[in-house]
């Protein structure tokens, strides 16, 4: 077992969909694994085998953040085996051309985490992006489910309540869509210990508009993101 993930060697699928939120992970299990079973529960960060069209694959808890997040990629790849991971999220839209609850995929995590510049020594800014194999696969499965789906990068926020929304419209203007805050760090630790990453989201509120979506509307398009994720997982 991990230290955080309390699973025996051989519970979790070397494919794996991480959802920030805990009861997420239990209600993708549910809702499209078959036969899942729930392999830890430490600290409430559920995590569950199942089956996908007849593929192992796993929904793992990140938690917010990239501190937790970072703490489920690393013990994933470097004590599970684990090769692909594909976040599965919500996000705020920081563009007027996103709309509430467009799908957007990550092909790339500006950051204003202090995780990165540790680890080059504040000498390179390190580009975190996406694995292009998922990324072009995901695209193809959209594509075939006819569900839009937006590509480009997004803001890996280390805060959710920001003092400083200027800088998220000068991002805008950077073409950045979206801000989240989880995807730099996991694009990284796929980097460094040579598995895969993808990051899926869609818009829950609009840091412009001020828009919010309604919990039965994240839950509906919650469910799209969740498919092309778990098609894209098995190709
Ligand atoms: N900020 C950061 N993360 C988010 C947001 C946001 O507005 N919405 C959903 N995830």
């Amino acid at each position: 077992m991990s230290t955080h993930i309390g699973a025996e060697p051989g519970e979790i699928a070397e494919r794996v969909l991480m959802p920030g939120d805990p009861l997420r992970a239990k209600w993708i299990a549910e809702t499209y694994l078959e036969e899942a079973r729930c392999y830890t529960t430490v600290r409430g960060m559920l995590g569950f085998t199942g089956r996908w069209n007849g593929v192992d694959v796993s929904v793992q808890g990140s938690g917010m953040g990239m501190p937790s997040a970072s703490i489920y990629a690393h013990e994933l790849v470097n004590e599970y085996g684990v090769k692909s991971l594909i976040r599965v999220g919500s996000c705020g839209a920081l563009t007027e051309d996103l709309a509430l609850r467009d799908v957007v995929a990550a092909i790339g995590s500006s950051t204003d985490s202090n995780m990165n510049r540790m680890r080059f020594d504040g000498l390179i800014d390190y580009a975190p992006v996406a694995d292009f194999g998922l990324l072009r696969t995901s695209v193809e499965v959209a594509e075939r489910r006819g569900i839009s789906m937006r590509v480009g990068p997004i803001l890996a926020a280390d805060a959710f309540y920001t003092d400083r929304p200027d800088l998220y419209d000068t991002l805008a203007d950077y073409g950045v869509l979206a801000v989240e805050m989880e995807s730099a760090a996991l694009y990284t630790i796929a980097a460094r210990f040579k598995a895969r990453a993808l990051t899926i989201l869609t818009v829950s509120d609009h840091i412009k508009t001020g828009e919010k979506t309604t919990s039965q509307e994240r839950e509906q398009t919650f469910g799209q993101m969740v498919e092309i994720a778990l098609d894209t997982i098995i190709a």
